[in-house]
């Protein structure tokens, strides 16, 4: 089943799928253990970084034959792809879903290369997501200012034909300074001004009540990266204080654990269970 009808049928049931970053096989092997437990799907996300860190064949066959090995249903995504260029080097790789993140661009600007983004990828029957608004990206300051208008969502997704939209409601992405909130009543609007599912970026730190609240009121696809990342290094070097071990096969399997268990309590949160 392709990623775009997927999400159609997660929007009718009211739940959400988990989107789940991975940097090394090591993570995917986390993600993919609780996946495979929960019985759950799981979308596979790799930045523009972690593609140049694992090269982008390698990275592409991996998740490929970790999906078919650990027996779980799932796609391959691109997160924040900057340019078509980037997209359609992934689409080649045989990626399901691409982002393209016009975000921090004019908003002409961003209709335009979405819409490019969307052309190319109907030869691909792949998925195309894109951003509007502004979601703080690492380093970057949140403001509010540049939270998504449910007019321009409605505009924005017609003029693109995009099948799926990440909007600005007040998360943010790695660890939030102080707890955030979610503008829940600018969600609502958004979800009756387009049909198309939405997507929460910044997942990590949203407390479990505001994150199912935002599921309930439209968001379909979570995206989770920074506390599965902080999970594993944390393991990782709590272990490395405490071992000479030098045969990393023996290192690891605690951090893959660690990685486990937050995406256990992630997938059971957004599916609802
Ligand atoms: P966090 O790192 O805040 O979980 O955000 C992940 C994300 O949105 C990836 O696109």
């Amino acid at each position: 089943m392709k990623l775009q009808e997927k999400l159609l049928q997660y929007q009718q049931s009211g739940r959400a799928i988990l989107a789940a970053n991975f940097y090394n096989y090591e993570t995917l092997a986390g993600i993919l253990r609780a996946a495979q437990a929960e019985n759950e799907p799981v979308i596979l996300q790799l930045s523009e970084s972690s593609i140049n860190y694992l090269g982008l064949e390698i990275a592409a066959k991996l998740a490929r034959a970790a999906l078919s090995q650990f027996r779980v249903q799932g796609w391959l995504h691109l997160d924040h792809g900057a340019t078509p260029e980037l997209a359609g080097r992934c689409l080649d790789a045989g990626f399901d879903s691409v982002m393209i993140d016009g975000s921090e661009k004019p908003f002409e600007e961003n209709i335009k290369i979405t819409s490019q983004v969307v052309k190319m990828a109907e030869a691909y029957g792949a998925n195309v997501e894109a951003e509007l608004g502004f979601i703080a990206k690492l380093g970057q300051q949140h403001d509010v200012d540049g939270f998504t208008k449910a007019s321009q969502a409605r505009e924005f997704v017609e003029s693109t034909g995009v099948n799926a939209l990440a909007v600005a409601i007040g998360s943010s992405h790695g660890f939030y300074k102080q707890e955030p909130k979610l503008d829940i009543g600018r969600l609502m609007e958004i979800r009756q001004s387009t049909a198309v599912p939405l997507v929460l970026h910044g997942a990590s730190g949203i407390p479990d009540e505001m994150l199912r609240d935002a599921i309930r009121n439209g968001i379909v696809k979570v995206n989770l990266a920074t506390e599965s990342k902080n999970a594993f290094m944390k393991e990782l070097k709590s272990l490395l204080f405490s071992t000479d071990e030098i045969d990393l096969r023996k290192v690891f399997p605690p951090a893959i654990d660690a990685v486990k268990e937050i995406i256990t309590h992630k997938i059971r949160l957004v599916s609802m269970k």
